[in-house]
């Protein structure tokens, strides 16, 4: 088989990484979450109390930063200057900052870079929200994945009740939406559907109806 490189996009809360883990899974290939950089450069900048606007600064930190993906048997792991901070990274603060840090060029040119090397052999799954865009444009399968808002507030506060992280379904649909908006919005490289993407609604399927609906459009090419 083929070692091709699948790129999977899409709004918050969509499944995107659930089921990019599933798909990376069956097929033996690596997953690679590119939101967990974003979230990592956002942890440490709320850490070191760099100002998120301060463009100039965020880069400086990032050139002495080192950001490690691990994969483990629940999911992927994230290494922070040696440091794991799988766990951190998904507190309702970060994710509450982190469209603010991914929006500056700069940071998105040395995330993106990284993301190329990491794919650049193939035998990938990476999942975001620029890949079949920008990241991989030569991508040999892209899905761009999608869900009401209502079931995407749904699904994360079942995901959060797992994690032991309070919330609830208003406020998750409420950041759900302004997350979109900005992710959208901004100027480098937004949230769009690349022209060569096949759109996956989610909203009525399970995890493993669109995990096998991407499986089955894979095999046709590998
Ligand atoms: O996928 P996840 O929800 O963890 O992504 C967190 C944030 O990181 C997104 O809301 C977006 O602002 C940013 N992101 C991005 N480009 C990517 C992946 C994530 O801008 N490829």
């Amino acid at each position: 088989a083929k070692k091709i490189q699948i790129a999977i996009d899409g709004p918050a809360g969509a499944g995107k990484s659930t089921i990019a883990k599933i798909v990376a899974e069956e097929l033996g290939f690596t997953y690679i979450d590119t939101g967990a950089m974003y979230r990592a450069v956002t942890y440490k900048a709320m850490k070191e109390n760099i100002g998120l606007s301060d463009e100039k600064s965020l880069e400086k930190m990032l050139m002495n930063t080192s950001i490690v993906l691990k994969p483990s048997p629940n999911g992927q792991l994230v290494f922070l200057d040696g440091e794991d901070v799988s766990q951190q990274i998904r507190s309702n603060e970060v994710t509450a900052n982190v469209s603010e840090v991914a929006a500056h060029p700069i940071i998105r040119e040395i995330l993106v870079a990284k993301q190329q090397e990491l794919a650049a052999n193939g035998g990938i799954v990476m999942d975001g929200r620029d890949i079949g865009t920008h990241v991989l444009k030569d991508a040999e399968l892209k899905i761009f994945m999608s869900a009401s808002v209502e079931e995407r507030a749904k699904r994360r506060f079942i995901d959060n009740e797992k994690r032991g992280i309070p919330s609830s379904i208003e406020s998750l649909k409420e950041e759900i939406a302004k997350r979109d908006k900005l992710d959208s919005e901004r100027e480098a490289s937004p949230l769009i559907q690349a022209e060569d993407a096949i759109y996956l609604d989610t909203t009525h399927l399970n995890i493993e109806e669109a995990a096998n609906e991407i499986l089955k459009l894979a095999n046709e090419i590998m």
